[in-house]
C-alpha cells in the first residue's frame, strides 16, 4: 500500500486529498486520513464492546486460601499483621462466596464482606489492598470520597468508579464485576458530630455516604464506559455491583479517643479477665460502633460488615519497609545503578538517619520515598558520568545532602 501525499479521490466519502492530510492508495482504491480515523474508531468502539459482551465468567479464578494470601502479602507490606489476617479471610470469604453462589442455589448465603481500614497516613492501607487485587490479578481502581458529589451536583457522580474500574478490566464487564473498588479517606464525608467537630462537610457529606448504599450493597448501574460528561454519544454499559469488593479507608483522626471513651464507658461494673484493656493499642478494640460515633451513617457501617486497622509504624517497621519489601525502595536505587554498571550500598547509620527523618516527618512510610529522593538526586545525575564502580552512603553524606536540600527549600 502507497502511503503518501497525492491528489486523488478518497473512496470511502469522495472527499479530494489535502496536503495537510495522509492518503493511502491501494491497488484500485484510496482513503483518506479521515476515513481512517473513523474506521479506527468503529473499530475500538466494536472491540470494547465485543469485551463487555464476552462470557468469560472467571471459572479459572483461583481462590488463594487466606493464609496464603497473608504470607504472599508479607512479601510487599510490612507489619500490619492483624489487618492482613482479617483483610485475607474477609476476601477469600468474598470470592468463596461468589463461586458457591455459581454452584448451588439453596445454600446459605454469605454475606458480602466489604472492608473498612482505619489508620494513619503511609501505613499501608493503599498498600495492601492493591497488592492483593494485583495477587488475584483483579481489576482495581482507586476512588477518593471526598470528590463525590450527591447526584445533580458538580463534581463526579458515585457511579463514576464503575467507569474507573470498567476501564481497569478493559471493558471486559464480567471482570469488573468481580473486581474490588478502594475509596480513599471515607473519613472526609462523615457528618458533623459531638466526636470530629473538625470535619465541615455536614449535609453533603451525608448525601455522598446516602448514594454510597445501593452502590455497596448490590445495583444494576448504568456506566458510561468512557467517563461522563466528554463523551455524551457513547453507549451505556450496565453493570451489577452485588460481587464488587469494597474496601473503604480512612485516618479517622482521633478514633482512639473515641475508642477509649466507648470503652471506658462500657467497662464499668465488670471487673472479668476479658475487660483488661491494652491501653497501649487501643485501635484493637475499634469496633462499627465507633465509626458511627464519628459521623459514618449506621446503614453504611452495616454495608462495610468488616473493620480492622493499621497501626502507626515504629522505627523498626520504617527501617525493614526500607530494605525488606519485594520493590523496596533501598532495592530500587542499587537495581537503578546496578544497570549503569554501579555497585551501591547504604551504611546502617544512614539507614537510621533516613528513619529518624522519616519519624520526624510524620507521614509514615510515605515520608521515606521524599527523603531518600532528596539524599539521592544529585548522585543519581552524577553517578552513571562519574566512572566508579562502587558508591557507598555513608550517614554524613545522607545528611549532607538532605540538608542542604532543607536549605535550598527554604530558600
Ligand atoms: N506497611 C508497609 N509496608 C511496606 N511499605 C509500606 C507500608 N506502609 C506504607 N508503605 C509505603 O509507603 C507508601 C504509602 O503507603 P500507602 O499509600 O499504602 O499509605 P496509606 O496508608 O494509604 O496512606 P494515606 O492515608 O495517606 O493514603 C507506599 O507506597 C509504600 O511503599
Ligand atoms: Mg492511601
Amino acid at each position: 500500500m502507497a502511503k503518501e501525499k497525492r491528489k486523488g479521490i478518497c473512496n470511502f466519502c469522495g472527499e479530494f486529498s489535502s496536503l495537510d492530510k495522509l492518503f493511502f492508495e491501494g491497488i484500485d482504491a484510496a482513503i483518506c486520513e479521515n476515513c481512517v480515523t473513523h474506521a479506527h474508531e468503529i473499530i475500538t468502539e466494536f472491540n470494547q464492546q465485543k469485551a463487555a459482551e464476552s462470557s468469560l465468567d472467571f471459572q479459572d479464578f483461583v481462590l488463594i486460601k487466606p493464609q496464603e494470601l497473608k504470607e504472599k502479602l508479607d512479601e510487599y507490606v510490612i507489619g500490619q499483621d492483624e489487618a492482613k489476617k482479617v483483610i485475607a479471610v474477609a476476601v477469600y470469604n468474598h470470592y468463596k462466596r461468589i463461586s458457591s453462589k455459581k454452584k448451588a442455589k439453596d445454600e446459605v448465603d454469605i454475606e458480602k464482606s466489604n472492608i473498612i481500614l482505619v489508620g494513619e497516613t503511609g501505613t499501608g492501607k493503599t498498600l495492601i489492598a492493591q497488592t492483593i487485587a494485583k495477587l488475584l490479578d483483579l481489576p482495581f481502581c482507586i476512588a477518593d470520597a471526598t470528590v463525590f458529589t450527591e447526584a445533580g451536583y458538580v463534581g463526579e457522580d458515585v457511579e463514576s468508579i464503575l467507569t474507573r474500574l470498567l476501564q481497569a478490566a478493559d471493558y471486559n464487564v464480567k471482570k469488573a464485576e468481580m473486581g474490588i473498588v478502594f475509596i480513599d479517606e471515607i473519613d472526609k464525608i462523615a457528618r458533623k458530630s459531638m466526636a470530629n467537630p473538625s470535619i465541615t462537610r455536614d449535609v453533603s457529606g451525608e448525601g455522598v455516604q446516602q448514594s454510597l448504599l445501593k452502590l455497596l450493597e448490590g445495583t444494576v448501574v448504568n456506566v458510561p464506559p468512557q467517563g461522563g460528561r466528554k463523551h455524551p454519544e457513547q453507549k451505556f454499559v450496565t453493570v451489577d455491583t452485588k460481587n464488587i469488593l469494597f474496601i473503604a479507608s480512612g485516618a479517622f483522626n482521633d478514633m482512639d479517643k473515641i475508642i477509649a471513651e466507648r470503652m471506658n464507658t462500657n467497662v464499668i461494673g465488670y471487673n472479668t479477665k476479658r475487660n483488661v484493656i491494652d491501653n497501649k493499642n487501643i485501635m484493637q478494640y475499634i469496633s462499627a460502633q465507633d465509626l458511627k460515633t464519628f459521623g459514618l451513617i449506621p446503614e453504611l457501617c452495616g454495608r462495610f460488615p468488616v473493620v480492622t486497622y493499621l497501626n502507626a509504624l515504629d522505627r523498626d517497621a520504617l527501617k525493614r519497609i526500607l530494605v525488606e519489601p519485594k520493590n523496596a525502595l533501598i532495592k530500587q536505587y542499587i537495581h537503578l545503578l546496578h544497570l549503569d554498571g554501579i555497585a551501591l550500598t547504604f551504611s546502617n547509620d544512614a539507614l537510621d538517619y533516613i528513619v529518624d527523618k522519616a519519624i520526624e516527618l510524620k507521614l509514615g512510610a510515605r515520608g521515606l520515598r521524599s527523603i531518600i529522593e532528596k539524599i539521592m538526586t544529585d548522585l543519581m545525575y552524577e553517578a552513571p558520568t562519574s566512572g566508579k564502580k562502587k558508591i557507598n552512603i555513608s550517614k554524613k553524606y545522607a545528611q549532607e545532602k538532605f540538608e542542604s536540600s532543607i536549605f535550598e527549600f527554604l530558600k
